[in-house]
């Protein structure tokens, strides 16, 4: 909150805002797609209050794509994804292919509209929908993820709420398989491995308002409602961690898997035994590769890849390099072909071999102790039986045979009806 304070606070304050935007913007302009597993370094307090919504709308911008041109990235066939890691699974544009979660399109007037309604116009319907007074009662001592029980007011605070803790509302259709639209695939945006501080997030949902019109910012107002606080209170917020202005992320043969699971997102995707930073993501299968390489490649599917000459692995080992460094050569039945196509430029010989060994030591039993399960579409089915609180678990286990039909319907709706997947308890 501006205070008004004698004309030299004032000046120092500008001079302030300067060194800090300039910075701020010197880091996320050399930002590439790395993000950060570990905490961020202590830095100097941000002064919020003296960062125009302008700035924030460009940081935010940045947070999200990692670039100012994102469509420039686009066209030459890359990301743009940013520290945020938001177009992983948001579509953005028209040329951007995730289209695995809500459209944050805000664009009505402009030829790259996809849909009719801006995520800033459609974050104050969510709070008068039926569902959002379901959810209240659900989450009323809190969702067990973040702690926060739903309580937006207002569209800002909605999309505040969003990222804090994407359990407070689902949106139908979009939730993990099998919870019934209860629980999101979506990571929290404050803690790791995303880990955004609190201005960054301003900065992220500013750039969602503004891109719709820019006379629609609250972000800052927003937050301040929903935490009930000022957000450079209580010592002032921390800074953004600082982004080191490295080259391209590149897997390291001195990297740990953990390390190099962080740095190339897999995380967001899938998840991994053993990983601690990939224990929700729900886009590909679950990669215990010990137990899946040898059965992909004597599947039917795959020796059908073989001859149609995009497959061309033998061995469990060159299946795993095979799917990382050329995902399209076999899309494993269930799944769309969602992995990105340019980990082949990221990963050196041995930091490869670090991944590999890690993922193909994985099989079945890792993953049961690990609390992990297949998802619905992946034609194996889970792995465990499903818990009596399942409504359709019974069923499930009298009738096994019937798993690998049920599990690859296409229909989310039929999905989740049918959906024997325990999601993360
Ligand atoms: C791993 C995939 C994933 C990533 C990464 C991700 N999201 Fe989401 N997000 C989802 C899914 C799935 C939903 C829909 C389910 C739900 O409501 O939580 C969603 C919902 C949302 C919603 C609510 C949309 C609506 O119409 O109600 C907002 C806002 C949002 N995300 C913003 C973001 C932002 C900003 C980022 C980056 C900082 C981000 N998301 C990163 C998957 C993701
Ligand atoms: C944006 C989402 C996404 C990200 C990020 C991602 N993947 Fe995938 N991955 C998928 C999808 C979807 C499939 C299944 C479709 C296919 O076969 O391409 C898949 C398939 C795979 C398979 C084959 C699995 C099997 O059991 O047959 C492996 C191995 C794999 N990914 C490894 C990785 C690794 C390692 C990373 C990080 C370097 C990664 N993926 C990042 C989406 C992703």
């Amino acid at each position: 909150m501006a205070k008004k304070k004698g004309s030299g606070v004032i000046v120092v304050k500008v001079a302030l805002w300067y060194i800090t935007i300039l910075s701020i913007f010197a880091a996320y302009t050399n930002w590439l797609p790395q993000i950060r597993g570990d905490a961020p370094e202590a830095a100097e307090a941000i002064d919020v209050s003296a960062i125009t919504p302008e700035g924030l709308q460009e940081m935010g911008g940045m947070i999200i794509f990692g670039t100012d041109d994102p469509l420039g990235t686009l066209a030459r066939g890359e990301g743009p994804i940013g520290k945020g890691q938001c177009p992983l699974c948001h579509r953005f544009f028209m040329e951007q292919k995730a289209d695995r979660c809500p459209n944050l399109i805000a664009l009505k007037t402009e030829p790259q509209l996809l849909l009719q309604v801006s995520e800033e116009e459609r974050s104050h319907e969510r709070v008068k929908e039926p569902r959002y007074e379901e959810f209240k009662k659900l989450h009323a001592d809190g969702e067990k993820n973040s702690g926060h029980v739903p309580h937006a007011e207002t569209g800002g605070q909605y999309l505040i709420e969003s990222e804090y803790c994407p359990n407070c509302f689902v949106v139908e259709g979009f939730g993990l398989k099998g919870t019934n639209d209860t629980e999101s695939p979506m990571p929290i945006i404050n803690k790791p491995p995303i880990l955004l501080v609190d201005t960054e997030i301003v900065a992220v949902v500013s750039f969602l308002q503004m891109r719709d019109d820019p006379t629609k910012w609250t972000a800052k107002d927003d937050w301040e409602a929903y935490f009930g606080k000022d957000l450079a209170s209580e010592g002032g917020d921390e800074a953004p961690a600082e982004v080191k202005p490295a080259g391209p992320p590149v897997a390291l043969g001195s990297e740990t898997p953990e390390e190099i699971v962080t740095k190339m997102t897999c995380y967001a995707c899938h998840k991994i035994p053993g990983i601690s930073v990939a224990k929700t993501g729900a886009i590909g299968p679950l990669l215990i590769e010990g137990t899946n390489a040898p059965n992909r490649i004597k599947s039917p599917e795959y020796k059908a890849a073989m001859k149609a000459g995009t497959a061309h692995a033998t061995t469990a080992r060159e299946y795993i390099i095979e799917s990382i460094m050329d995902p399209g050569a076999f899309i494993v039945p269930g799944f769309a072909d969602d992995m990105m196509k340019d980990f082949k430029h990221k990963f050196t010989v041995s930091g490869l071999d670090v991944l590999v060994d890690h993922l193909i030591a994985q099989d079945e039993a890792a993953a049961l102790a690990d609390g992990l399960d297949r998802l619905a579409n992946e034609k194996e089915g889970p792995i465990k039986k499903p818990e009596a609180k399942v409504e359709t678990g019974e069923a499930f286990a009298k009738n096994q045979s019937k798993t690998n039909e049920m599990t690859i319907q296409v229909s989310n709706k039929k999905l989740i009806e049918n959906s024997t997947f325990i999601g993360l308890n």
